[in-house]
């Protein structure tokens, strides 16, 4: 028997090895030293060794990573496969353990099915779980996997599960519910990740709040179809599962052949669901290719609500004299800029300038926006294709589809099969040829339409698109150093951790209505972190509802993420301009502690408000957020609580306004709000947590941004 134990950020994982079975004794909070010895950890495995029920098997089953029926497991197992109706029930014995501090490979086989398996525990900077899980054909005949799930044990104390839905302009609304006898099964079957996907999904107990109680959290590395599973079987024992999930015959393993499963990313935290945040921005900022290991994150101008798809070289011209005129950093051209794209009804598939709409060129818009001392970006959407195009023209077998059937079409576009060699070619020919003539430094990658039908010459096809377009982002990168992408799918439609490795930004929603944004971006950011979330102020009235908010509310909901733009800029007062410098010299100046800083979300009483923010690693700095959503029950609402600064730090108070600040109808404002202008007013760490500032009866709709700046 052997016990291994690694740690990192305050998270420990034990797996214990007895008779070949490997098994997670522990997930969670650090394990100290004390406890780390030989004897100690052995006698864990006696302390976790159930009973025997009547009723069931004579041995206390002992769940292993595989869960397998052989060893009496009757919930889901790990993997699901067979070869020709046989070989389908595994029984894996470790082979070989390889240990570092913080990471642990195992090999196993089962001689009989033959098949290997490997795994690989590894914890991340943050304390994030890192599992990898691979599936070797090592028989001489074809080997059919369904379905290989990577589980975790689960606490009985977890009582409940948060999860995301979503849809186009609503992505990731949070849904609860309480964990039962049975399985919470999560399913993404569009072929991309989609809007209703769950980035994580976490596991929490009664009182979990996102400032304290424990959560632990599970989220697949991966953008095509996914499964997340929650069990809990009569005996009363509870597991979190995740993995891709497979279609018919998608994956034949031929003799030889291995499996890589995407990787599951676990957290554990004991501070409620912010050390779940924590734990994520912890992990993906520690990457050398991080977007803000190499340089800040430029504001940025989308030119799409503002003219659609009207290109016209003298209009972008006077938009972009005002984006360079307000500090935009990036001017980003989107749709219709190429092929028979002058609407959505043409085009996808030939990325070659058009020349209907650019007589002379892409050049003399870049140029002029270089001139204005910005970079230019330019949108994509590659893996799709329209009947009208010379693409389709030319290769109409070139989409996914299935026998001879044309399948249905969505914004008038078809699923290009980038798995064909030739059409990945085509892509990655039209679009590196693109970069290569042009000075572009960013593109904006679309995806519009779901998979139906994903077809390859017949077979499933949705692991071998989603590997392609990896290959295809990486292939650029490699091609055009420096180069960032942006991940859009009808907005949020494409935001998982897989495509965070190969992308570096995700245009949260296509939606820029303010109210909405606020909890789309909060719960966006339960796993991303706010600088890889474009975030951009729109227009006066919402495209996409309608609805008004003041350029201060809007503003604000900006600020916290990837700043940007997205408005017809030559149609803003003087005000609003002189108001739009100001919120941009802002954002520039704190983006370091915006886009590094600890993201807090204040556990507050009242529900029409959200109080969140972000603070400085070594808690001098903090920039918090108070957002009212709706009218307050009271009619003084609760105070707002900082959470996450020094208790003996004494701190200065500013209010900072963009636009005049919030609208209210308060007959007069709290004693402390007119010194928060200037910054005279100061409180302790300790008092701004536990007692914090009345705030002002603002309107619903509005909100107001605070700095904290310790003084000694
Ligand atoms: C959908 C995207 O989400 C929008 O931002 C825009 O790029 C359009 N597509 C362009 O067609």
């Amino acid at each position: 028997m052997t016990t291994h134990h690694i740690r990192s950020g305050a998270v420990s994982l034990i797996i214990d090895i007895t008779d070949g079975i490997p098994e997670v004794l522990y997930w969670g909070a650090e394990i100290s030293a004390a406890s780390d010895s030989a004897g100690v950890l052995a006698a864990l495995r006696d302390a976790t060794v159930e009973g025997v029920p009547h009723g069931l098997s004579d041995v206390s089953p002992r769940q292993g990573i595989w869960r397998e029926n052989s060893r009496g497991y009757l919930g889901r197992p790990a993997l699901d496969g067979h070869r020709g109706g046989l070989d389908w029930s595994p029984l894996f014995r470790v082979t070989d353990v390889v240990a570092t501090d913080t990471s642990i490979r195992l090999e196993a086989a089962d001689q009989q099915a033959r098949l290997a398996a490997t795994v690989t525990f590894s914890l991340q900077p943050g304390g994030v779980l890192v599992i990898d899980h691979a599936l070797t054909n090592r028989g001489d005949s074809d080997y059919t996997l369904n379905e290989l799930t990577t589980w975790l044990p689960l606490p009985d104390r977890a009582s409940a599960v948060l999860d995301f839905t979503g849809r186009w302009t609503k992505e990731r609304q949070p849904q609860r519910h309480e964990i039962r006898v049975g399985e919470w099964v999560r399913e993404s079957r569009e072929g991309r990740s989609g809007h209703d996907h769950s980035i994580i999904s976490i596991a929490h107990t009664a009182t979990t709040s996102h400032n304290s109680g424990e959560a632990w959290s599970w989220g697949v590395m991966w953008s095509g179809n996914t499964r997340h599973i929650v069990e809990k079987t009569p005996t009363g024992r509870q597991s979190i599962g995740a993995g891709e999930l497979l279609l018919p015959g998608e994956v034949i393993l031929a003799p030889g052949e291995t499996y890589a499963a995407p990787g599951v990313a676990a957290a554990y935290s004991a501070d409620g669901f912010d050390g779940i945040t924590h734990a994520h921005h912890t992990w993906l900022r520690s990457r050398d290719e991080h977007p803000t290991a190499l340089r800040p994150r430029p504001l940025t101008l989308n030119v799409w609500e503002a003219v659609y798809f009207d290109h016209d070289l003298e209009q972008l011209t006077r938009l972009a004299e005002v984006a360079a005129e307000i500090g935009v950093e990036r001017f980003v051209l989107d749709d219709g800029w190429f092929g028979a794209r002058r609407d959505d009804t043409a085009g996808l598939g030939d990325w070659v300038v058009s020349s209907e709409a650019w007589p002379d060129g892409l050049d003399p818009l870049i140029d002029m926006v270089n001139d204005h001392g910005m970079e230019f970006g330019l949108w994509f959407e590659g893996e799709m294709v329209q009947p009208d195009s010379d693409l389709y023209r030319e290769h109409p077998e070139w989409i996914l589809h299935m026998a001879d059937r044309t399948p249905i079409m969505g914004r008038g576009q078809h699923v290009l099969d980038i798995t064909h060699p030739g059409a990945f070619d085509h892509v990655l020919g039209q679009v590196d040829a693109v970069l290569s003539a042009h000075n572009i430094q960013y593109i904006k990658w679309d995806h519009n339409m779901v998979l139906i039908e994903p077809g390859h010459l017949g077979r499933a096809a949705v692991r071998a698109q989603t590997e392609a377009i990896y290959r295809l982002f990486d292939e650029l990168k490699r091609r055009h150093p420096g180069l960032e992408i942006e991940s859009c799918a009808s907005g949020g439609g494409r935001i998982d951790l897989g495509m965070t490795f190969h992308a570096d930004r995700f245009w949260t929603s296509d939606c820029n209505d303010a109210l909405e944004r606020q909890s789309i971006q909060r719960y966006t950011q339960y796993a991303i972190p706010p600088e890889m979330l474009g975030t951009h102020i729109g227009p006066h009235r919402a495209h996409t509802t309608h609805r008004t908010h003041s350029l201060s509310f809007r503003a604000t909901t900006a600020l916290f993420g990837h700043a940007g733009l997205e408005w017809n800029l030559t149609e803003t007062s003087d005000d609003e301009r002189a108001a739009l410098t100001q919120w941009a010299d802002y954002y520039k100046a704190n983006r370091g502690l915006l886009h590094g800083g600890r993201t807090v979300r204040v556990d507050h009483s009242d529900e029409a408000a959200y109080v969140h923010g972000v603070v400085s690693h070594d808690r001098d700095r903090a920039i918090f957020a108070y957002v009212l959503l709706d009218t307050t029950g009271g009619s003084t609402p609760d105070a707002l609580r900082i959470p996450g600064l020094d208790p003996a730090g004494v701190y200065t108070v500013t209010r900072v306004e963009f636009a005049g600040g919030p609208s209210h109808v308060s007959r007069a404002l709290p004693g402390w709000w007119a010194a928060a202008a200037d910054g005279s007013f100061q409180l302790t760490g300790e008092l701004l947590q536990t007692v914090g500032l009345r705030p002002p009866i603002i309107d619903p709709e509005t909100a107001f941004v605070l700095e904290f700046n310790r003084v000694s």
